[in-house]
């Protein structure tokens, strides 16, 4: 069995690969099929500290290349272009990484016999229905990220139509910048803070998805095509971004106090979805729907981290 993890040096990327490694998430033990596992990291810049190897997923001949010269069973494609208004300001950069990139994956996969599990997001969703929304909700994304992202989902589906496709949203891990780490460190800088307070989503703990995609792909290998397709999986529960702030405040024993404001008044470059509430259905009616109450998670993501003041 031998994996490779595109994009391992990001949240994800990184979450894998210390599951993998130590054969345990903050979950539980790491599904038995990956015991044994041979996994590979790539990104767009090799490093040699981390053991990554180079691999721009938008250069198809290299993706190709790679491909075939490593024999793989799935692939684990993290990489994306995640910064919301970065892709606003740079649609073709987006477009590159969050469709072309997908796109050469599948292309590849498919020549060679390999699985594909790609990541996607939330904002493939309009954001404006209050209601949690399940895999078969119609996508209308209303910024460039999000048309990007889905863009990428539909090629995988159509290039590899065994893939895998997970959606997540809110997620935080233990490397790269994140809302935990960020308000971490305001609120130790800050006595007071100000937070957007009409956005509600499910904060995600990277740890707990990677073990969650992790089962997801044990069992897509012993049912076939029957797993593939669109799957969400985000942290049990939902919340707004303030009271996000005031729970991480809170558990790292911060004084600092939360002021809500509205995005009208925050007034970021892209729109922000009112309402990013996935519903984690498919796991629910298949394997089970393993991801904590996102209290529960944050709770052990600061633990861990020794993010206490
Ligand atoms: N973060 C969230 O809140 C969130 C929410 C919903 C869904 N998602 C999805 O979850 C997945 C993982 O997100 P994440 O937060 O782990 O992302 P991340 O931390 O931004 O990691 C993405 C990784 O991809 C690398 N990369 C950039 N260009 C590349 C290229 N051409 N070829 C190969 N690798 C490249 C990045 O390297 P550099 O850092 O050097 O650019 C980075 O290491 C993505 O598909 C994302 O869309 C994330």
């Amino acid at each position: 069995m031998r994996l490779l993890i595109t994009g391992a040096k990001g949240q994800l990327g990184e979450e894998f690969t210390r599951i993998l490694r130590t054969g345990k998430a903050d979950i539980g033990p790491v599904n038995a099929r990956w015991a044994d596992v041979e996994f590979l990291r790539t990104d767009v810049e090799a490093d040699a500290q981390s053991s990554t190897l180079e691999l721009d997923v938008t250069d198809r001949s290299a993706v190709d290349a790679f491909l075939a010269e490593h024999a793989l069973d799935w692939v684990i494609n993290c990489a994306a272009a995640t910064n919301v208004d970065g892709c606003e300001a740079d649609v073709e950069f987006a477009h590159r990484l969050n469709a072309d990139g997908p796109a050469n994956l599948a292309l590849a996969c498919e020549a060679m016999g390999t699985r594909l599990l790609h990541v996607s997001s939330d904002y493939v969703l309009a954001g404006d229905d209050p209601l949690p929304q399940a895999e078969d909700a119609t996508p209308n994304p209303k910024t460039a990220y999000g048309k990007t992202k889905l863009e990428g989902e539909r090629l995988v589906t159509t290039l590899a139509p065994s893939s895998v496709v997970v959606r997540t949203a809110w997620l935080y891990g233990s490397r790269g910048k994140n809302f935990v780490y960020t308000m971490s460190r305001l609120g130790r800088e800050h006595e007071r803070v100000r937070v957007v307070d009409d956005q509600h989503g499910s904060p995600t703990n990277a740890n707990d998805l990677a073990w969650e995609i992790l089962e997801i792909m044990a069992w897509a290998d012993e049912v076939g095509d029957a797993a593939s397709g669109i799957w969400h999986a985000t942290g049990s529960g939902t919340t707004t971004w303030d009271a996000f702030a005031r729970k991480i405040f809170e558990l790292e024993g911060l004084s600092c106090e939360v002021e809500g404001v509205s995005t009208e008044e925050w007034g970021a470059p892209a729109p922000r979805p009112a309402w990013s509430v996935l519903d984690n259905r498919r796991l629910r009616e298949t394997i089970g729907d393993h991801m904590r109450p996102w209290e529960e998670a944050l709770a052990s993501f600061v633990a861990h981290e020794g993010l206490k003041a």
